[in-house]
């Protein structure tokens, strides 16, 4: 028997089975997946018309598709006859999407279009009816594109709040005034709670430890000493060492700031990292790595160089992270200690513009995101009932 959800998170605490219970996980896809926004795709990804590429939303396959006109419709990758994936490549170019299964076929639009000896179905048959839905809303920001679920609800800028001028701030350093990616992404997954990836995205009190093999000392006196603060804003965290200013062209270890845009994006140096929740303990990430469009090209390879040394495949700090969120699920297996610590500054909290704001290695931020959480989880009354 685990605690109702409203008594989940306490101000300074996390309880172990909002990481462990795949129950919670199931809600979780529910009541924030299903109606926040949730990051889908860079518009670089997919830049002429008929470009798709295919993700999740929460536990919907979609594909993210750019139309003749330039908008970006987001379709369910379910076949309408029933129900296969009716797109399996990961990016590519098509006019038409055909499911192998019977070989019903269907505009870029979802519009259905051909279905072999048609007849057979009756007159009450309506191709128009049949076409691969549509979710509810697509929006974009500064060429980030997201998705909802949920017809209702805050528009995108309202979900983003303030964490909006850090992405302008991010994309406004290249000089062409917006972003490209490299090829390809990078993929990995973990034996863990996709949360973990969410509170280590904005967590800069454990560089210093996890990554101490990693820092340099040069680094490290830099890190000590370079301020910053972390932010608990509007639901999402911040580490921040720019004071609001603009990033560094080249993203120096020194400068610069981490966004986790809740639930599933972070912005982190040279990349996008894309969350993909699978199961309470299972955890999929999809990196891009972003250029500066117009910023000299041995800048530009500099953030992929920085993007491979650091976060690559054998990259000196992610390893670190993959391994630690391993090790904590494995760790929370136990439950003779319920309660996670994230009372970092609890006592110290501060205002500034608004928001909360913590020392650079208090854990504000984390206490903001689970604030978010809860809220979410707890918006309608059948999930206040505690459950065997
Ligand atoms: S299941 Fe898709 S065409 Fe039959
Ligand atoms: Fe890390």
């Amino acid at each position: 028997m685990r605690p109702a959800i409203d008594q989940l998170i306490r101000p300074g605490a996390v309880h172990r089975s909002v990481y462990t219970d795949q129950d919670i996980f199931d809600l979780e896809m529910q009541h924030i997946f299903d109606t926040t926004w949730v990051f889908l795709a860079h518009e670089a990804e997919i830049p002429q018309p008929g470009d798709y590429k295919t993700t999740l939303l929460g536990r919907h396959p979609v594909i993210v598709s750019r139309q003749p006109d330039g908008q970006v419709a987001v379709l369910i990758n379910r076949c309408r006859h029933r129900g296969p994936t009716v797109c399996e490549n990961e990016t590519g170019n098509s006019k038409y999407f055909r499911c192998p299964y019977h070989f019903w076929t269907y505009r870029s639009s979802g519009d259905l279009i051909g279905v072999p000896s048609p007849e057979a179905y009756g007159s009450t048959f309506k191709k128009e009816e049949m076409g691969l839905q549509r979710i509810a809303r697509v929006d974009q920001y500064q060429g980030f594109i997201f998705g909802s679920m949920s017809a209702g609800g805050p528009s995108l800028r309202e979900h983003l709040g303030g964490v909006a001028r850090f992405l302008d701030a991010y994309v406004g350093a290249a000089p062409g005034g917006k972003l490209a990616l490299f090829e390809g992404s990078q993929k990995c997954a973990y034996n863990g709670n996709w949360k973990f990836q969410l509170e280590n995205g904005v967590d800069p009190y454990h560089v210093g430890a996890l990554h101490i093999s990693a820092v340099t000392p040069k680094a490290m006196e830099i890190y000590q000493q370079g301020g910053g603060c972390v932010i608990a804003m509007d639901g999402h965290g911040v580490t921040d060492h720019t004071d609001y200013g603009p990033m560094p062209l080249d993203a120096s270890l020194s400068g610069g700031f981490n966004l986790v845009i809740f639930p599933n994006l972070i912005v982190l140096r040279s990349q996008i990292r894309t969350i993909r929740p699978v199961a309470a303990n299972r955890t999929e990430i999809h990196t891009r790595v972003v250029k500066l469009e117009g910023a000299p090209e041995d800048i530009n390879l500099r953030r992929m160089r920085d993007q491979e040394f650091e976060f690559g495949a054998a990259g000196t700090f992610f390893t670190d992270d993959l391994e630690i969120f391993e090790r904590t699920q494995y760790g929370l297996q136990s439950s003779a200690v319920e309660w996670l610590t994230f009372s970092r500054g609890l006592e110290t909290d501060k205002v500034k513009d608004g928001y909360v704001t913590g020392g650079i290695t208090d854990e504000t931020q984390h206490r903001g995101m689970y604030r978010n959480w809860l809220r979410m989880m707890t918006a309608g009354s059948a999930l206040q009932e505690p459950h065997a």
